[in-house]
């Protein structure tokens, strides 16, 4: 594989990853002679360690109270860890809340469910891509609403919801909260205790800044869930069910022993770094970005217009342009790398009224630079110019 110019489509995956997260996979595919619970040897016991002490990391940074540590089960990504909650939660005859800038790992398997008739569905909207006002969704409770399923931040303009107030709402009414933190996971805190959080779906690789393949999900002790996958613990194998306990309830199947390892490490290098210093520059470049490009005519910035306000994506489109085609001359012409399209999450587009075009997304990680970012503006000016 070739080393890319400027990298900035770290909402899809952060490149580069930290290198303790490469010698971390590197090291455990050398030296780990076990999987997880699959043994009573030495080497089992040291893999059983290390996958513990990950989920003690998550829960460090997640504030997940540390008597509930093996309450965050892994999962492949976000996509599995919502899936597992959705579809293990959800009842026939439920209500379900979500929001209008849904990505479709949320929104698909919650459509599913409306299709086969298991439950009702209110979308609180998101205009222009904002997020939703928490005065709405607590107007559209319910009686027999059993779930309030959010993302904590879109995919496409980076608003980010406010969970806090919508724990409270939910905390108030008795209903669980699902959060799907696949973009603000290492990007922006995130206080599962403290927002009244009782599902919390997270990815690996993304802000975490770990290996793809890598996720979870957190599962509140208040929650009883069926499992998604059924199969080998590793424990109690002679019951024809699953164990009642977490994670091994959810963890079916050997997992993913090298992607932990990477995601241990990555999590050692985000709490190493601090959160806080993570996201100062990753706004300050955001800023920076989402300033330049509004002053270049022709240009049309999407979402908040308070960098703060967002994660660090910053969407735009140049004029009537296709979004695929400016994100192709990125590309081939200038080794700028952004995704374009709908991004997954077509709800956001129909808020953004960009369906048909799509947006160009820039999206900055860890690693980004100023200089970068000043490469950047300077090529889209010239774009816009045409
Ligand atoms: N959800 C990922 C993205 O936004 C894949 O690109």
């Amino acid at each position: 594989m070739v080393p890319l110019g400027i990298y900035l489509d770290n909402a899809a995956t952060s490149f580069p990853k930290p290198e303790p997260v490469c010698q971390g996979v590197a090291e455990y595919l050398k030296t780990a002679c076990a999987s997880l619970s699959r043994g009573s040897h030495r080497g089992a016991v040291q893999v059983e360690e290390m996958f513990l002490e990950t989920r003690s990391l998550l829960g460090e940074l997640f504030n997940v109270k540390p008597e509930h540590i093996n309450r965050i089960v892994f999962a492949s990504g976000a996509t599995e860890a919502l899936n597992t909650a959705v579809q293990g939660l959800l009842k026939p005859g439920s209500h379900v809340i979500t929001s209008g800038i849904e990505h479709n790992a949320l929104w698909r398997p919650l459509k599913m469910l409306e299709r086969e008739g298991i439950v009702e569905l209110s979308v609180i909207p998101c205009p222009e891509g904002h997020a939703l006002d928490p005065e709405e969704l607590a107007n559209a409770l319910r009686d027999n609403t059993a779930l309030v399923a959010v993302t904590h931040a879109s995919n496409v303009t980076g608003a980010i919801q406010p969970i806090p107030q919508i724990g409270q709402i939910c905390r108030e009414a008795g209903i669980p909260l699902l959060v799907d933190g696949a973009q603000t996971g290492g990007v922006y805190p995130i206080d599962v205790d403290g927002w009244n959080i009782s599902l919390l779906a997270f990815t690996g690789h993304k802000g975490l800044m770990g290996p793809q393949g890598t996720g979870g999900l957190y599962i509140g002790p208040e929650l009883e869930l069926k499992p998604l996958k059924y199969g080998g613990t590793g424990s109690a194998s002679l019951p024809h069910e699953m164990p009642a306990w977490l994670p091994d309830r959810f963890e079916a199947g050997t997992p993913n022993g090298p992607g932990i390892a990477g995601l241990r490490a990555a999590v050692k290098f985000i709490i190493a770094e601090g959160l806080e210093q993570i996201r100062r520059h990753e706004l300050e470049l955001a800023a920076m970005l989402q300033q330049g490009l509004a002053e270049i005519p022709g240009v049309t910035v999407y979402g908040p217009a308070d960098p703060a306000a967002k994660v660090p994506i910053v969407s735009c489109n140049v004029g009537g342009v296709d979004s695929e085609e400016v994100a192709y001359v990125l590309d081939e012409v200038y080794d700028i790398q952004v995704r374009a399209g709908l991004h997954c999450a077509p709800q956001a587009h129909r808020a953004l009224g960009t369906l048909d075009q799509g947006a160009v997304r820039f999206s900055i990680g860890y690693f980004n630079t100023k200089e970068q970012i000043d490469a950047v503006l300077e090529v889209v000016e010239v774009i816009a110019r045409g």
